[in-house]
């Protein structure tokens, strides 16, 4: 029970990574709030949990949905003293084929959105004297380049470049901001990966997936789960002296 008593909204937590942290943290004894562009995935997933979890509408594209959102979390749940900037889409096209709206769109979700989130939810925290946590998911992806992934690339990149600049702001008012990179983590955000690479590398379907997780030194692909530890870890008090860092969860992916 290392986070009882606490609050957190989790942005993109109705499946995948987010929801992992959900169901962990309210293991750990914190209320969560469900944050989602898909209510009814959100909602799902909250009577799924049980009632330490509520799911609230939120696209983090939108600053009157951010704010609205925070707001909810804030009075349904009293305070928020740990926010994880999860949700996130990705996207990927040879340069030449990128599209304007494609590239506007990913950064308004993962950069944007992530510091937007971060700002209203600090506030929120600067008034309340609330010594919180933040928690950017970042990527492997954002520490160096892919042919294919340009624009996903470089709005995790930013992420991570976020998470140092405020982190250094924030820890004066005595809020923690780091980040987690992982590695590839199998679930329904691959399986878009997976369809893409089949399209533009002439792949069969799956292939993609046997192919990275071979090259994973751990030898398999992550699951949610494996990032658990690190979310429960840099949103207790032990992380208290920890200030800007990105933390590689991978099977040691980007160390090979
Ligand atoms: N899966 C991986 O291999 C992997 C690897 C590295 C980093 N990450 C990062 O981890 C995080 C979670 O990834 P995942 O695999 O669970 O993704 P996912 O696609 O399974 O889930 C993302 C969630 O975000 C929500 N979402 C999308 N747009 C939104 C918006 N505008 N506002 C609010 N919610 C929105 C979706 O509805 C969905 O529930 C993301 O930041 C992702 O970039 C994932």
């Amino acid at each position: 029970m290392r986070l009882a008593g606490k609050t957190a909204l989790i942005t993109g937590a109705a499946r995948g990574i987010g929801l992992a942290f959900a169901k962990r943290y309210v293991a750990e004894g914190a209320t969560v709030a469900i944050g989602d562009i898909d209510l009814e995935a959100a909602r799902r997933a909250a009577e799924e949990i049980g009632p330490k979890a509520i799911a609230i509408e939120m696209d983090v594209a939108r600053q009157d949905s951010i704010e609205t959102a925070v707001a909810e979390a804030i009075t349904r749940m009293g305070r928020i003293d740990i926010l994880v900037n999860n949700a996130a889409i990705f996207t990927a096209a040879p340069i030449a084929e990128i599209t304007r709206a494609d590239h506007d769109r990913a950064f308004a979700i993962n950069v944007t959105g992530t510091l937007f989130t971060l700002q209203a939810v600090a506030r929120h925290m600067i008034a309340e004297g609330i010594r919180g946590r933040i928690i950017n998911m970042a990527s492997q992806a954002g520490r160096r380049g892919e042919p294919l992934v340009a624009v996903y690339c470089a709005t995790k990149a930013a992420v991570i470049s976020l998470t140092q600049s405020a982190g250094l702001d924030l820890i004066r008012h005595g809020i923690n901001v780091n980040a987690i990179s992982p590695g590839v983590v199998d679930g329904e955000h691959w399986d878009g990966v997976d369809a893409f690479f089949a399209r533009y590398e002439g792949k069969p379907p799956g292939q993609k997936k046997r192919e990275v997780a071979q090259a994973v030194p751990h030898g398999r692909m992550g699951r949610a789960e494996d990032l658990t530890g690190m979310a429960v870890f840099l949103a207790s008090e032990e992380a208290d002296y920890i200030v800007s860092q990105t933390y590689n969860v991978d099977g040691g992916q980007w160390m090979s």
